[in-house]
């Protein structure tokens, strides 16, 4: 059995696609063991507890070190012993200390195909440079910014008349397949270095 720990901060609509997967058997003999969110008031906490899901609000309260924050969300994640840690849309860096503890093991999804525009507003950006394509891509995390190996791309067109709100409608409809599909690579990976 796979043992997936998801990591957002707002929406969730990426933690709800890999959710449908591990239901569906898309993502075979899988479970989400933990949904951790820095905002305790992100929807997607909410639909996973709607889900029976062990889902956790570990806010970063004033005066919190970043590494406190982080040594929470830590002490979650040691404990619900993920095969593999989905970042879906979680709005803070984390350390090296942490990338390094779970090294080949988290994964991200960004809205652009990157290397090109990693970083924040990357459909803004996308349409502001006269981009005929954009896309999302899923990555392993290391210690830079949406720097990672990369595990899976989905390419769409950029259209005349696209918004910011259009284009990223458009690529979050291929996040929510390309997130299904790369976890079981990154999955099938893990399994193939255990042998
Ligand atoms: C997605 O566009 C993802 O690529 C980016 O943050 C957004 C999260 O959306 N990292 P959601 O919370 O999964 O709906």
């Amino acid at each position: 059995m796979h043992r997936l720990a998801i990591l957002l901060s707002g929406r969730g609509s990426n933690f709800v696609a890999l959710a449908d997967a591990v239901d569906s058997g898309e993502i075979p003999d899988a479970r989400v063991v933990a949904v951790v969110s820095d905002n305790p008031e992100a929807p997607g906490l909410a639909v996973a507890r709607g889900r029976g899901l062990a889902a956790h609000a570990i806010p970063r309260e004033e005066g919190m070190t970043r590494s406190v924050h982080e040594s929470r969300v830590r002490r979650i994640l040691d404990a619900a012993r993920p095969d593999l840690v989905c970042l879906a849309g979680y709005m803070r860096i984390l350390s090296p200390e942490l990338v390094e503890a779970y090294r080949g093991r988290i994964l991200n999804i960004h809205p652009s195909l990157l290397p090109k525009y990693p970083g924040l507003h990357v459909q803004r950006r996308a349409l502001e440079s006269g981009e005929r394509e954009s896309g999302c891509t899923v990555h392993y995390v290391d210690v830079g910014i949406d720097s990672g190996p990369i595990i899976v791309q989905r390419r769409v067109p950029i259209l005349p008349g696209d918004t910011e709100e259009s284009l990223s409608a458009r690529i979050l409809e291929q996040e929510h397949l390309a997130y299904p599909e790369a976890v079981n690579a990154a999955l099938a990976r893990l399994d193939g270095s255990r042998d």
